[in-house]
């Protein structure tokens, strides 16, 4: 194929090919400008060359300015998940049945700022039952008052419990509150943040009265990341205790997060799960230590992952600042991320 042969697209050569170039690059340009002001994105690989800032394509997980509640604040995973938010920068509202509790992990969280000469974050500790609307409603109204009136637009959801008791003899009440806390609160959390998120904006049109178009435009919250923690329970059943409650809690936790996802893209919001494999948190080491039963079923739960051990918390760090960043995973949402050391693989 002679030059002359090529005319169009990345390989043209020539004078008047350069020509019908520069007329194609300008066109596109002003496309991808068009398109970039609706929103869109014209296609992965752009005709035209450009070389883009670094920071345009690597993502930073940062979170400064950001005010994230950890939910179940005081347990063995937001333990971990807290230290990484702060060291992001992220202010946290530390969310739990009762304060107590909270206050020590608080406490160590500021000497994990010390130590680490981390910059200052404000924490903030709520006493809450994530199974009661209303108690969640109330914390999402007073959290801001704590935040220097900052919306709370990241969410890491981890509060819940498990529970064995064979599925024939399971009594209502204890399957309904299981229920209750794992399902129905991932529930009322998402629906408190958005509606916050989406109230405020309403204010803010209203007192800034502006007509027609402005205020009629859907409200956007591009760094809107709700995290939920679910399970691998809610994709497999684990063997050999029997928890029937929990691993229908959450299989609903992973669709909940889907349907929300599919409702809020719209305004921007992202809805994520994470579904870890076990994990050695100190409430599970203090199971496996406390008896010969307990050592025996760390090695029937280990010998069916393939990489034959636990968790630790800090290899969920990742998965959550790469949910929570807007620039990381801004094309993410109604997913399930698996971490489970290959559990669900085998
Ligand atoms: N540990 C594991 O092996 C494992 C495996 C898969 C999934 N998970 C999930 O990870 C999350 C965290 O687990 P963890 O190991 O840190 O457990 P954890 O028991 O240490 O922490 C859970 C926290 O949730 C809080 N909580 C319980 N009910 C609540 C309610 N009604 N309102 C508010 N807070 C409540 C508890 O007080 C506790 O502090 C849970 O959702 C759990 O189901 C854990």
């Amino acid at each position: 194929m002679t030059k002359e042969h090529i005319t169009e697209g990345p390989l043209a050569t020539g004078a008047d090919d350069r020509g019908a170039r520069r007329v194609a690059e300008t066109e596109l340009r002003a496309a991808n400008t068009a398109d970039q002001q609706n929103g869109m994105v014209r296609g992965a690989t752009p005709d035209t060359p450009s070389i883009p800032l670094v920071s345009d394509i690597v993502p930073n997980y940062r979170l400064d300015g950001h005010v994230t509640i950890v939910t179940g604040g005081s347990g063995g995973l937001a333990h971990t998940l807290s230290q990484a938010l702060v060291a992001q920068g992220s202010q946290v509202a530390l969310v739990d049945l009762a304060v107590d509790k909270l206050a020590t992990v608080e406490s160590e969280l500021r000497e994990f700022i010390r130590v680490n000469k981390l910059k200052p974050v404000t924490i903030s500790t709520w006493a809450c039952d994530i199974s009661d609307a209303t108690q969640v409603e109330e914390l999402i109204c007073a959290i801001p008052q704590e935040h220097d009136g900052i919306l709370p637009d990241k969410l890491v959801h981890t509060a819940g419990y498990c529970q064995n008791i064979p599925a024939k003899d399971y009594p209502a009440d204890r399957a309904e509150h299981l229920v209750k806390v794992n399902l129905m609160g991932s529930l009322y959390i998402c629906q408190a943040m958005t509606r916050q998120l989406l109230n405020h904006t309403k204010r803010r049109e209203s007192i800034s009265a502006v007509a027609n178009s402005a205020a009629e435009a859907l409200p956007r919250f591009p760094n809107a990341s709700f995290v939920l923690i679910g399970s691998m329970s809610g994709l497999i059943v684990n063997t050999p205790q029997p928890q029937v409650a929990y691993n229908m809690a959450k299989a609903g936790v992973l669709h909940l997060v889907r349907s929300l996802a599919c409702e809020w893209a719209r305004y921007g919001i992202r809805v994520n799960a994470i579904s870890p494999g076990y994990i050695a948190t100190p409430l599970t080491k203090q199971v496996i230590s406390a008896s010969p039963e307990g050592a025996a079923l760390q090695q029937e739960w280990t010998s069916r992952v393939p990489m034959g051990r636990m968790a630790d918390p800090k290899e969920f760090v990742g998965a959550m600042l790469y949910l929570l960043a807007a620039r990381a995973s801004s094309y993410t949402t109604g997913e399930n991320l698996v971490v489970d050391g290959g559990y669900t693989s085998w």
